[in-house]
């Protein structure tokens, strides 16, 4: 049988098994940090949705190296061998009370960045439904457990409400814009929104 489009490896995928990466996923981060520097050495950084573990050896080997440190979440384990010694790794639903309860004795964060992406049914109602409620609790999360001045980056699928949860992120971030990386596949439907230098509560734009 032929190969699809998707099957077949593309540069970024070549490139990322070259660069020692398990998902080609990593050159989206890698563009949003170019842009926006928001991952500085020292952070400490929560990675939501982080399974294989791509934007977790990033920010390890690109930006913190051995300064500060990684909470890595996934309902599965990082495929990363070895674990970098300055990755915390927790398995479960992020929005689970136990894991809520781990995230914030380990918190707050300087940074919190979410890839993470439903269990798609090719139905996109449903799929952008479901990410549409991941993207949220990443938000709610953020709005707890992000320090003041801190980075967002959030994945939604378009058609999930992207509009208005952005423009809930421009009420509590300085600047909050959506970021269409070039690494997306060009099929993808998914979208980033990334929020920068979050509002102390008493500086909440209305
Ligand atoms: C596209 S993958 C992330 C790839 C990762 N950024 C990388 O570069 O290796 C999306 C991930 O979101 C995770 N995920 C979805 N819902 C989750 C939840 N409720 N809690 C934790 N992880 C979740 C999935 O298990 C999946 O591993």
């Amino acid at each position: 049988m032929a190969k699809s489009r998707r099957d077949s490896a593309d540069s970024y995928t070549l490139r990322a098994r070259k660069e020692g990466y398990p998902a080609r996923s990593v050159y989206k981060l890698e563009e949003m940090q170019v842009q926006h520097r928001l991952i500085r050495p020292g952070d400490k950084v929560l990675d939501v949705g982080a399974a294989p573990g791509s934007w977790t050896l990033y920010v390890h080997n690109k930006i913190l190296k051995d300064t500060g440190s990684i909470v890595a979440v996934d309902l599965n384990p990082l495929s990363l061998n070895p674990v970098p010694f300055n990755v915390t790794s927790l398995t479960g639903d992020a929005f689970s009370s136990e894991i809520r309860e781990q995230l914030t004795s380990l918190g707050p964060y300087d940074v919190i960045i979410s890839d993470a992406a439903p269990m798609t049914t090719g139905i996109r109602s449903v799929d952008t439904s479901k990410s549409e409620y991941l993207s949220e609790s990443v938000f709610h999360l953020a709005l707890e457990q992000l320090k003041v001045h801190g980075n967002l980056v959030i994945k939604i699928y378009q058609g999930g409400g992207e509009a208005t949860l952005l423009q809930e992120m421009r009420k509590r971030f300085k600047k909050a814009k959506g970021f269409k990386p070039k690494a997306s596949r060009s099929d993808s439907f998914e979208l980033f929104l990334i929020g920068l230098d979050k509002l102390g509560d008493n500086h909440i734009n209305q």
